[in-house]
């Protein structure tokens, strides 16, 4: 088949600037004329000379105008003459499996469509996200350029008809574009690469034999897909490669609209997971969200682990994993607002340690010179240097490695991890859909307190408990990268206190509308005694202090968070 390019004249729309994690809006606004290939063309753009002739990869966690979006962007690639692109099947790929791509092919970047843990259907949200050739997400140096491009753009280019590819047959199809440039599209089985990827970096045959029962526990598992991208990815790895029941894993049908739910792994979203967990028949729990990066991990009766205790426990234990003996462990980071819990470990073994800002293209440059080995985020993120984004459904592998190595429980694992760390009691409290004006004015009258000088040793009371807590430092987070010395700023208002608890202040970077107040809450306890404790009861009084100090209510008028996790 042949294709001729057009030029099609547009105008530019306001507001396309990627946040977090890609462009993220109301399905309802991609589908205005232009507006999706606006910033397509932006993004294609970005690439420059590295444009003609370049391979991408293109693939989503097929929510609702995926389809469409996948078929914009062969149609815009072919007249661009990008060269080659790999698709996954039907227009399928999680956002770990595409990271895996970008990097096993060595393409110039890829176009993943998703918007994560937000709701899907016609009446939810779409997102685009660009990644660049190390297979991470584009950093703000390229986000910023790719978002001043959509600001001036006059055109874009895509073919005269749309380039006839069925996306559901595995295969490749070349096509001639103007007479001479060769176009190809090759269609790929979505899993297949990335199982290829895991298979290399834990022992199959170990995990395998944990969940047979075999090593003389019985072992069950409950994954819960959540009706987002990782359904096709946990049936293959879990029930086909490694043996586990059909019944190991529900909601594996990836649904356009996520079967009308959020498809976020925490405890108020993914609550079906902690029910069945409940009950106490399984000893490893895991929820995914819509694009496969995300995770909870739960135990027995739901035993649940924060994110961040998570990634401590796993630092404390890579040499379960065959992968981190091959290369060695070079550092560990986290998010600011992730619990301190991996930077103990990290000054136990001695590692570098890193704190970034939260998003996860923070950790590619890392990554990439060769400093950082693991790192993960209080949102539920957990991964490592085998790709650049976080990574669901290698977490779920990592902690089934650590299991099968020690033999331990999930709580059992986590309590003697306290009893030798310490503990980090954590909370994060969310105030969804708020009014974007006094939620800035919040942030601007907290940051404002925070960097008056006169704020240093400030004792601030929890009114109901007469618990004192004394300012040690205030400010709003900058992060300059130790690699390229890029520098990030207003990453969020830290006030940490005299005994090394923190209050943490952002509003989200993902959501596509109004805004989010989220106020992190991280507490450490030395004390085993006090380990068991239950965390909302710990940490009662510094929410108290925090909700007084940035006068919450009054500014959103919420009482009460949307989700506490
Ligand atoms: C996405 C990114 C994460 C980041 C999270 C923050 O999921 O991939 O790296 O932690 O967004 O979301 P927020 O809504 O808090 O900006
Ligand atoms: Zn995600």
């Amino acid at each position: 088949m042949a294709y001729t390019t057009k030029k099609v004249p547009t105008t530019p729309f306001d507001g396309q600037k990627p946040g977090t994690s890609g462009l993220r809006k109301a399905v309802k606004v991609f589908q205005q004329p232009n507006y999706t290939e606006n910033f397509v063309q932006s993004i294609l753009n970005v690439l420059g000379d590295k444009l003609a002739g370049s391979t991408l990869v293109v693939g989503g966690d097929g929510r609702f105008f995926g389809k469409d979006a996948v078929k914009i962007i062969i149609n815009m690639c072919a007249a661009n003459r990008v060269g080659k692109l790999f698709v996954g099947q039907n227009g399928i790929l999680s956002t770990p499996a595409a990271s895996c791509l970008i990097r096993k092919h060595q393409t110039a970047g890829g176009i993943i469509l998703t918007a994560s843990h937000n709701p899907g259907g016609p009446d939810a949200d779409f997102g685009i996200k660009f990644n660049t050739s190390n297979g991470g997400p584009a950093p703000d140096a390229v986000t910023n350029q790719i978002y001043s491009l959509t600001t001036k753009i006059s055109e874009y280019l895509i073919t005269d008809s749309p380039v006839a590819v069925d996306l559901s047959k595995i295969g490749s199809n070349t096509f001639t574009v103007d007479g001479g440039q060769q176009f190809t599209v090759e269609v790929i089985d979505s899993v297949s690469d990335y199982l290829l990827l895991m298979k290399d970096i834990f022992d199959f045959e170990s995990i395998k034999k944990l969940l047979s029962g075999s090593s003389g526990k019985p072992f069950k598992l409950l994954l819960n897909a959540m009706h987002g991208v990782t359904g096709p990815y946990v049936k293959r790895i879990f029930v086909e490669e490694l043996g586990a029941g059909d019944d190991c894993c529900v909601n594996t049908t990836p649904l356009e609209d996520f079967g009308g739910h959020h498809p976020d792994p925490n405890l108020t979203y993914a609550a079906d997971l902690v029910k069945a967990m409940a009950q106490g028949n399984h000893q490893l729990g895991a929820a995914f969200d819509g694009d496969g990066d995300r995770n909870m991990i739960l135990g027995v009766k739901a035993f649940f682990v924060t994110p961040s205790d998570s990634l401590a426990v796993l630092a404390a234990n890579l040499e379960c994993i065959p992968y981190f003996k091959k290369t060695g462990v070079r550092g560990y980071a986290r998010s600011m607002p992730t619990a301190a819990a991996v930077d103990r470990v990290a000054k136990e073994t001695g590692k570098e340690f890193f704190e970034v800002p939260t998003g996860w293209k923070y950790f590619g440059n890392l990554m990439d010179a060769g400093r950082l080995s693991l790192c993960g985020e209080e949102s539920f993120g957990t991964g490592s240097d085998h790709i650049r984004e976080k990574d669901g459904v290698w977490a779920v592998l990592a902690w089934l490695s650590v299991l099968a190595h020690t033999g331990l429980g999930v709580e059992q694992l986590l309590k003697q991890h306290w009893a030798r760390f310490g503990r980090n009691f954590f909370t994060r409290y969310d105030y969804e859909g708020c009014e974007s004006d006094p939620c800035n004015k919040m942030m601007a009258e907290l940051e404002a307190k925070a960097i008056e000088p006169s704020f240093v040793g400030t004792p601030l009371t929890a009114a109901s408990s007469g618990k004192v807590y004394t300012v040690a430092k205030g400010d709003n987070f900058e992060y300059t990268d130790p690699i390229d010395n890029s520098v990030a700023k207003g990453q969020g208002i830290r006030v940490l206190f005299s005994d090394g608890s923190r209050v943490i202040y952002r509003l989200s970077g993902t959501g596509s509308a109004g805004a989010t107040v989220r106020l992190y809450i991280d507490s450490y306890e030395s004390d085993s005694s006090k380990h068991s404790l239950d965390a909302e009861e710990m940490l009662g009084p510094l929410v108290e202090i925090a909700l007084q100090l940035s006068r919450l209510e009054h500014f959103t008028g919420r009482s009460k968070p949307t989700v506490i996790t």
